[in-house]
């Protein structure tokens, strides 16, 4: 099977998610109307000084973080695969009345030529393993990023996948699941889906290959999101997991630059 087919596997899954998502109490879309952050302590402290900058989100699902990044001043566009994701994105723009770009595209086919590269690209929680070609994907990073701008991302880390019965090292061809969603609400969706694994070490790699100083690396044993069986909040808002006794890696960030 190619990659676009998988691709569009991935497109139908995720449109089908979509309104269970804005619906749940995960998302809490009710509190972001009332002027809540959907960003989290992790990527609050390390991606600093946002406000007036150029930020582009990378699948952005349906934008809480993109706009909850346009209330702290920067300039966003979001942009996902999915085309329900991305409607929801923009009807939450209009009734926040946030300048806020979304659009909706594949990222290895998002280019952007009419307007200058980015200050920032961010992407976070469940987005790389969506892509199998990590090579590529540093090459959409670094094209739409200024030269100096900063790239910062911050994910689960791919431990946990192997604990949990996955593979840790790439493979050529994706593991296809039928699953439920992740959100408290969402027994009902059962979603096809494509999934690729990246070790740490060829995320780090494929970016110190396009240009990108990696500046901090970082790995944390907790999550801000309760969305993995058996996690334990020991300190609001920090889930963590236990194998044999010790903490997992649950969560993993990188800041960095572009200097070429
Ligand atoms: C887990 S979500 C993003 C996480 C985000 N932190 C959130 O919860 O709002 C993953 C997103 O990646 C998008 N996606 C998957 N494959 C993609 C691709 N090839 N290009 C663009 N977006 C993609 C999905 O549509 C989905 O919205």
């Amino acid at each position: 099977m190619s990659n676009d087919k998988y691709f569009e596997m991935n497109r139908v899954g995720w449109d089908s998610r979509v309104n269970t998502h804005f619906d749940s109490k995960f998302y809490d879309v009710d509190g972001f109307l009332a002027g809540n952050t959907s960003l989290r302590e992790i990527e609050l402290a390390e991606l600093l000084n946002v406000s007036g900058r150029r930020l582009l989100h990378l699948q952005c699902h349906f934008g809480l973080d993109t706009l909850s990044w346009a209330r702290k001043g920067a300039i966003c566009t979001g942009v996902d695969i999915s085309p329900v994701a991305i409607q929801k994105a923009r009807d939450l723009a209009t009734a926040t009345k946030l300048d806020t770009e979304f659009i909706c595209s594949d990222i290895y086919g998002f280019e952007r030529n009419d307007v200058e590269p980015f200050e920032i690209v961010f992407m976070s929680y469940g987005a790389i393993c969506w892509l199998p070609d990590l090579k590529k994907w540093a090459e959409i990073v670094t094209s739409n990023l200024e030269k100096g701008g900063t790239f910062y991302m911050v994910e689960f880390h791919p431990v946990y996948d192997l604990l949990a019965g996955y593979s840790y090292f790439s493979q050529d061809v994706p593991t296809v699941d039928e699953e439920n969603t992740y959100t408290e609400n969402g027994t009902d969706i059962v979603a096809k889906l494509a999934t690729w694994a990246h070790p740490l070490s060829s995320v780090v790699n494929a970016l110190i290959e396009v240009g990108i100083q990696v500046e901090k690396l970082s790995e944390y044993p907790y999550s801000p999101y309760n969305c993995f069986e058996g996690m334990v909040e020991r300190e609001p808002g920090r889930y963590y997991l236990t194998h044999r006794g010790h903490d997992m890696p649950i969560v993993y960030s990188l800041l960095g630059r572009k200097t070429a």
